[in-house]
């Protein structure tokens, strides 16, 4: 009887000390999150308790606080810091990142706080790649089918972090005393996908890297023409500090034939905007072998040069090259007043002609000449014009009279010369 009454008297109690829980008519989320924590508040809410409420419940966000609870009647509760509704557990709302084709919004990877942003009940978050290759990052409807390649949405808080598209270009991005030596932590995306790379800077202390697509007051713009500027296309590319180690090379002038590696010398120091390898260089009879940062004008086929990348790989015998080609196939053969854009052939064996037959304009290799051409020009007959040479492209006199037939069909005419050359042998 004792305990009977006992009963009474609690259940009284609770009746007298909690009279509004009467009138509760739903359920809603009740739980705290610091974002920083990422709890299961913020992350799955439909995981923490529920309490009984009046009429609404809430999400509050604010200075990256998130409370789920009961709304009291008379509080105020409004976007975008807040948000109610009146259904069964239904406070579930995301918390995603909102950033409207900033250049941050792309190159953004980590939570990064101040662009989280509270949504409304049923959004999920998404990002979108606009037009202008930016992205858009906000709470909305999930993305359409069709639209995989410019379009990702997820149903979970802060879902919509991290690089997007996940192919985005990433450069080193720094400046100053810590960026001649780069680091992981320096990586970011850029915010252009297709942006490339660049490294450039006067010192060891005064580096500057970073995406071509970038707006920050040192900026190298992808087709920049500035020499300081180093730009490359592909991912974590700009990583080449200041000064390096050129390596080692055969260094010396007229010295075509074959070359002893033991002979290499060092390079030096290269700078970040200099090539890296070895080089051979023929002009006139002259053949040079050096260090490809020592050559300010390049190394490539127009100022017959080759080059390689390995310590002392520039030994090999230096090759005579001849123009093969007659006048009537090749524009400009018979002036050949612009040599370098004429067929070139190798020619081992190191002598190049010229010469005039059946009025067609014949360059070549002196080896490669059939025997009666080669007894002609060493004969001298003058009708030929022949002239005989031993050094890379020498090949180039210019020959007299107007070379008529060089119009005329060409079928019709190698069948004359052909048959020219041979009634003559
Ligand atoms: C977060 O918000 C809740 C409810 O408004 C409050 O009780 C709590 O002190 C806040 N926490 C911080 C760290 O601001
Ligand atoms: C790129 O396009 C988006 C969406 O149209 C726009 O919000 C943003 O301002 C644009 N950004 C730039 C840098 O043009
Ligand atoms: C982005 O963040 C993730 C997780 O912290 C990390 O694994 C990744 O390397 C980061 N990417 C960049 C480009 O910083
Ligand atoms: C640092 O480099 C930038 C260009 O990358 C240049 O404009 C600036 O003058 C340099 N500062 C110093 C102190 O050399
Ligand atoms: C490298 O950059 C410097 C300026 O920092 C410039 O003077 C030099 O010409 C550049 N070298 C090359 C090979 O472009
Ligand atoms: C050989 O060529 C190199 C590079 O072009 C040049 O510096 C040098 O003066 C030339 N030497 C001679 C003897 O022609
Ligand atoms: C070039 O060829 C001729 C005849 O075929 C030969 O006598 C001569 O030795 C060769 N010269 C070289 C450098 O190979
Ligand atoms: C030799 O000459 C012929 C005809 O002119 C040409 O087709 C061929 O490519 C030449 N060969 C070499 C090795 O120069």
């Amino acid at each position: 009887m004792r305990e009977y009454n006992l009963c009474i008297i609690v259940i009284a109690a609770l009746i007298v000390t909690q009279p509004d829980r009467t009138l509760a008519t739903l359920q809603c989320y009740s739980c705290n999150s610091l974002i920083t924590e990422s709890g299961s508040c913020l992350l799955s809410p439909s995981t923490e308790n529920t309490i009984p409420c009046e009429t609404q419940c809430y999400t509050q966000f604010s200075a990256g606080n998130l409370t789920r609870g009961c709304l009291e009647n008379g509080t105020p509760c409004t976007s975008p810091s807040c948000s109610s509704c009146t259904t069964e557990k239904c406070n579930t709302n995301l918390v995603c990142q909102e950033c409207l084709g900033l250049e941050d919004c792309a190159t953004t990877n980590v939570t990064n706080t101040e662009y989280n942003t509270l949504c409304d009940i049923g959004q999920v978050c998404v990002n979108q790649l606009n037009d202008n290759k930016t992205v858009t990052r906000q709470c909305g409807v999930s993305c359409a089918a069709g639209t995989e390649s410019t379009c990702s949405s997820c149903t979970e808080s802060l879902c919509n972090v991290g690089l997007y598209p996940k192919n985005r270009r990433q450069c080193y991005t720094c400046s100053g005393a810590e960026c001649n030596a780069v680091t992981s932590t320096s990586v970011a995306g850029c915010s252009q996908i297709d942006a490339g790379c660049f490294t450039t800077g006067t010192s060891t202390s005064n580096m500057t890297r970073g995406c071509t697509s970038a707006t920050t007051n040192v900026n190298c713009a992808a087709d920049s023409s500035d020499p300081s500027c180093l730009v490359c296309n592909s991912d974590f590319c700009n990583s080449l500090a200041y000064q390096r180690d050129a390596g080692s090379c055969i260094i010396c002038e007229k010295c075509a034939p074959l070359q002893f590696a033991t002979d290499a010398k060092s390079c030096g120091e290269a700078q970040y905007n200099q090539t890296v390898g070895c080089y051979t260089m023929t002009s006139g009879t002259n053949v040079s072998r050096g260090c490809l940062n020592t050559l300010e004008a390049g190394c490539s086929t127009t100022n017959s040069c080759t080059s390689c990348s390995e310590n002392a790989c520039n030994v090999a015998a230096s090759e005579i090259k001849c123009i093969e080609c007659i006048s009537n196939e090749v524009s400009g053969c018979w002036s050949a007043s612009d040599p370098a854009t004429l067929p070139a052939v190798s020619c081992p064996n190191g002598t190049c002609f010229s010469g005039v037959w059946n009025e067609l304009g014949v360059r070549g290799c002196f080896t490669n000449a059939s025997h009666l051409m080669q007894y002609q020009c060493d004969a001298k007959v003058e009708a030929y014009q022949c002239i005989m040479c031993t050094e890379s492209l020498c090949n180039k006199h210019t020959f007299n009279g107007a070379g008529t037939l060089g119009q005329v069909g060409l079928v019709g005419l190698l069948m004359g010369l052909v048959i020219a050359l041979r009634s003559a042998l």
